[in-house]
């Protein structure tokens, strides 16, 4: 068993998750759940970037403290990734006593071995807001093309890059003011002192081979001593020796990946020193870093720079890759194509972004374009039209015809199963090659041979001639038995399906080797709709939620964070608590209710309980409710049944919020199973 350490770009705590950075966390989190699911011990862990001069003027802004922004971030960033399946083993968060401990003491190390320097420069300074102003919070005209309003460090225009100090008529973004040019101390990262060990490292198939070729150029051009340090005022860490001196964001922000393994370790009681000393002969650990093609100088230069300086082992690799475009074109706000993830769920299931990010996925550092016409023609035809189709056709068959058990003996297919089970090596390969799009070709593949055999055998014909039970019990029994196969190597991108896929044939999780061996002689559940075709409509409105301006920032809270919700209900006693029944559910189906605005029909699993039919007043919040299906979510499970004017509801699910669309269905955790007490 192969133990491995994954992480993806720790994201910034002053913005939200939007559809481009999911490009990263989905394709981390496939590649991590491909490694789980051939038995290996892989550890995926990430954390909020939480330190700089952006997060502790938005923080200002709002009239919040650093410390209070970087909480509701990430609490807003955890519900975005879960909602795309995105399971981190940990996820934690840079300003934390772990990573203000190790940056300390890596900075020490590298102090103490004359690999930091002290030199004065000369920096833009803004004598209103009395800070030195970050190259990016000054504008002004650009001083080759004259370009009206670029940034202190690049032009827009002619791409033109220089110093913030030689802009013409440069302004301080926050305030307006002209900055003046001011001299300070600070501390100099020696990255030249490892060029021997970093033209050793990058030669050594840790990076991809574009990527060496941009490495080469940098080395030709000099590696320049790295400005680690920032002026107060800074939401960062102090500088141990150096007085009203902050570290620069990008020096404590890598460490964040070893300090969210030491949080992690602590808590599981794991061992922090197999993962950064990789001191386990028996079992070396393996690091990789997932990262976007724009912060390949941090992680391929002073990232093992920095670890190597300080003892610390390496990355066993670095992949990095390109950009999302949404129909060819940079994401923008003006094109209405700038999709933050929180828009997305609430119309669509979040598998087909995961499924078409898929698609998409090569090893290499090409940008990748959301076309929202392939991203529906994709979806309706390899999932819905070759994946679901596959089971919805058949399973059926099996409790008409079968009495609900596969065939007594698994039937001749003609080598079809174990053709689909020798597959396996190849996407496997394609999977661990990070070759994604190649790996669902390979698995779209199969399914359409798995349709023609459905088809040739035509199930539904034969079911409607006397005598032959059997035969369609067969047919049927190896369909499914190609479908589980295939949802077995869809598992790592589409893993809630694939867990409705388990419950189908009783099983607690679709299992890598177990897929050698068919299924037969054995009960499955009855089918439940898995996936519906999208309508372009639904993406129009999903666009238009997006395009809609954000809601304003929370009101300043203060440090304690007192809900606005309405005031408390009287206390009541323990034992009539106590004779609520709250379980886990399980939605089946979740319909428009013909007539009612407001409501929906839930049909809820219960598990040993049986199933419940429940309408619920949530349709505003939930106006396309086949998102629903799948979802754990807790319900009162011993409401006097109500005659409503629309149905009988049988019961009461539960959900946070006012009322309308500010309404928020509760969840539980993927291990949660239906019929759960809840406790
Ligand atoms: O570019 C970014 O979004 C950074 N927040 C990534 C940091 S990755 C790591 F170094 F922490
Ligand atoms: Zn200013």
């Amino acid at each position: 068993m192969r133990r491995i350490l994954v992480t993806s770009a720790l994201p910034y705590a002053n913005g939200a998750i939007h559809l481009g950075h999911l490009v990263e966390y989905i394709q981390t989190d496939i590649w991590a759940r491909y490694q789980r699911l051939r038995g290996h011990d892989c550890l995926y862990l990430c954390a909020d970037d939480t330190h700089g001069t952006p997060i502790m003027l938005r923080a200002k802004r709002e009239g919040v403290t650093p410390e209070q922004l970087i909480e509701r971030m990430s609490q807003e960033h955890r519900r975005d990734f879960d909602r795309f399946a995105i399971q981190f083993d940990h996820y934690y968060s840079t300003h934390s006593p772990e990573n203000r401990q190790l940056a300390e003491q890596i900075y020490l190390k590298h102090r103490a071995a004359g690999h930091i320097r002290t030199a004065v420069i000369q920096q833009a300074y803004c004598p209103h807001d009395q800070m030195f102003l970050p190259d990016r919070f000054i504008r002004g005209c650009c001083p080759v093309c004259q370009a009206a309003d670029q940034y202190g460090d690049s032009c827009e225009a002619c791409s033109a890059t220089y110093t913030p100090l030689e802009l013409t008529d440069a302004r301080c973004a926050v305030c307006g003011t002209a900055p003046v040019a001011r001299d300070s101390e600070h501390l100099f990262f020696k990255l030249d002192d490892f060029r021997p060990f970093l033209q050793q490292w990058t030669r050594g198939g840790h990076i991809q081979d574009e990527v060496a070729n941009k490495l080469e150029e940098w080395f030709s051009s000099g590696l320049k001593d790295w400005n680690i340090s920032r002026d107060a005022p800074y939401f960062g860490f102090a500088i141990p020796d150096a007085p009203g001196k902050f570290f620069y964001v990008w020096l404590d922000a890598p460490i964040g990946y070893m300090a969210t393994t030491l949080s992690y370790c602590q808590q599981q009681g794991r061992c922090f020193d197999d993962y950064w000393l990789n001191n386990d002969a028996d079992r070396p650990t393996e690091v990789y870093h997932f990262i976007g093609k724009d912060i390949l100088y941090f992680h391929a230069l002073f990232w093992p720079a920095v670890l190597h300086g300080a003892g610390f082992r390496t990355p066993n690799a670095i992949f990095a890759h390109g950009f999302l475009t949404v129909n060819g074109q940079k994401m923008s706000k003006s094109r209405g194509t700038f999709i933050d993830a929180r828009h997305y769920p609430d119309t669509l299931n979040p598998e087909y972004l995961r499924y078409y990010y898929a698609t998409k996925l090569t090893s290499r550092i090409d940008d990748i374009d959301l076309n929202l016409d392939d991203f529906i023609a994709r979806v309706n035809s390899d999932l819905v039209g070759k994946l679901v189709n596959l089971a919805s056709r058949t399973a059926g068959f099996i409790h008409k015809q079968g009495g609900g058990r596969l065939a007594a003996v698994y039937p001749d297919d003609g080598g079809l199963y174990q053709a689909f089970v020798a597959a396996g090596d190849e996407i496997g390969a394609l999977y661990e090659g990070r070759e994604f799009a190649r790996a669902m070709q390979a698995i779209m593949r199969l399914a359409e041979r798995a349709n023609q055999y459905v088809e040739a055998q035509s199930p539904w014909k034969l079911a409607k001639q006397p005598g032959q039970e059997l035969l369609v019990q067969q047919s049927c029994t190896v369909a499914l038995n190609l479908f589980r196969l295939l949802a077995t190597y869809l598992q790592p991108a589409l893993p809630l399906t694939a867990a409705r896929v388990a419950a189908l044939f009783n099983l607690p999780a679709l299992s890598w080797d177990a897929r050698e061996t068919p299924l037969f002689d054995q009960p499955i559940q009855p089918f439940s709709h898995l996936m519906a075709r999208i309508e372009r409509a639904t993406i129009d409105a999903m666009l238009l939620a997006a395009a809609a301006p954000p809601p304003p920032s929370p009101p300043p809270t203060p440090s304690v964070v007192v809900p606005a919700a309405p005031e408390l209900l009287p206390e009541i006693p323990y034992d009539l608590f106590a004779q609520v029944d709250l379980r886990i559910a399980r939605i089946e189906q979740a319909t428009l209710v013909a007539g009612a605005d407001k409501l929906l029909c839930l049909t809820l699993d219960l598990g040993a309980q049986g199933q419940r039919t429940v309408l619920a007043g949530i349709r505003a919040a939930y106006p396309n409710p086949e998102i629903l299906v799948g979802r754990l979510t807790v319900m009162v499970a011993n409401l006097q049944p109500r005659q409503m004017k629309f149905g009988r509801s049988e019961g009461m699910v539960l959900a946070a919020g006012t009322a309308g669309s500010d309404l928020y269905l509760l969840a539980a955790d993927s291990g949660a199973q239906p019929g759960m007490r809840v406790k």
